[in-house]
Formats: structure tokens, sequence, C-alpha cells
């Protein structure tokens, strides 16, 4: 096991201030990324008493693999309206990049004031797309995670802990 639940809700303590406190006078949506964002997403905001919006998007990018296919399909193809406003988006782990700098970019066209982004794991590696994440709970090595929120083949989301995945059970994929 990587981190409890209560280490993973300590951290979140500080990131949520954090985060209340940088959009205290700014009006803030945030963008969530589903359904892996989930299990994190009801845990951070419940701990950000600002009187924020919440949109969701869905995008597909492993496709049941433990490798990034470099490929991600949105399956909600509009941006909510967010003229105006400052753009959190979160998700759960920033990996190889694609997805988030897809997601990014498509955010980038809709006039937002600013997009800053927010992850709960990212893992030290070269990406293949550059992304900076502005909030991070926790740093990780480059290993397949599972729990809170996180799947292998839409199993494991949700565990209380985030944990590494057992390296056989991949092999067995491939
Ligand atoms: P990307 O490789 O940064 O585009 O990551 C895309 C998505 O793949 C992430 O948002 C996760 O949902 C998923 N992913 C990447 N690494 C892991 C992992 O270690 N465990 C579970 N899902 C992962
Ligand atoms: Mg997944």
């Amino acid at each position: 096991m990587l981190f409890d639940e209560t280490a993973i809700h300590r951290r979140l303590d500080q990131i949520a201030a954090q985060i209340s406190s940088d959009y205290r006078d700014r009006d803030l949506t945030v963008i969530a990324i589903l359904n892996r964002i989930l299990i994190f997403m009801a845990a951070l905001l419940r701990r950000v008493p600002l009187p924020l919006k919440l949109d969701c998007l869905t995008v597909a990018s492993y496709h049941g693999k433990a490798q990034t296919s470099g490929d991600v399909v949105f399956k909600q193809v509009s941006v909510p309206d967010v003229v105006g406003r400052h753009i959190l988006l979160l998700d759960d782990i920033l990996d190889s990049g694609h997805a988030l700098a897809a997601v990014r970019g498509k955010l980038a066209t809709a006039n937002s004031c600013t997009i800053r982004v927010c992850v709960l794991l990212s893992k030290k590696k070269e990406r293949a797309r550059y992304v900076d994440a502005d909030y991070v709970e926790f740093e990780i090595e480059d290993e397949f995670v599972v729990g809170y929120g996180l799947d292998f083949k839409e199993q494991y989301r949700n565990l209380p802990n985030v944990g590494v995945l057992r390296k056989e059970l991949i092999a067995q994929e491939s």
C-alpha cells in the first residue's frame, strides 16, 4: 500500500485550504473528469467552502490496458459555459500527459480567465505531452496504481487506499 485513507485525507486538507485561499475572490468552475475522479472529487470539494460551480467531462484514454494509448476520446463533445470564469481541472493522475493535454487544449478555446490543474497523483517520469499540475496531492514512482478512484479494467476504484497493482495481474494482460 502506498497511501492509506488517513494520509490521503491529511494531504487533502492542505490542498483544499490552498485552493480555498487561491480562489477566495474568483468565480470558480471546477471541471472534473469522470469516472476516475468521483471519489477524490467528492472528498476534495467538501473541504472547499467556496460558491463554486461543478461540471464534469467524460474521456477515455486507456481502453482497459495498463499503458496509455495516447488516443484520448471525448465522450461528451460540448464544454460548459466558462466565459469570465476561472477553471480548476480535476483529474486522478498525471501519467503520460496525453489526457490532461487534450482536455486542457479543448478548454483553452472556451475563453475562461485561467485554467489550473489539480491531480491526486503525479508520476515522476518524462511525459509524452508537456502538462504541469498546479496542485498535486502526492508524487509517485512510475508504477501502475489502483484505489481511491483509480481502476484497472474498471476494478478497484472503491478501495479506500492507493496501492501498486501486482505485476502478475498486468502481465496476464499482455
Ligand atoms: P495519461 O497517461 O496522463 O494520459 O493518463 C490518462 C489516464 O490513465 C489517467 O487519468 C488515469 O485515469 C489512467 N492512468 C494512468 N496511470 C494510471 C495508473 O497508474 N493507474 C490507474 N490508472 C492510470
Ligand atoms: Mg482508468
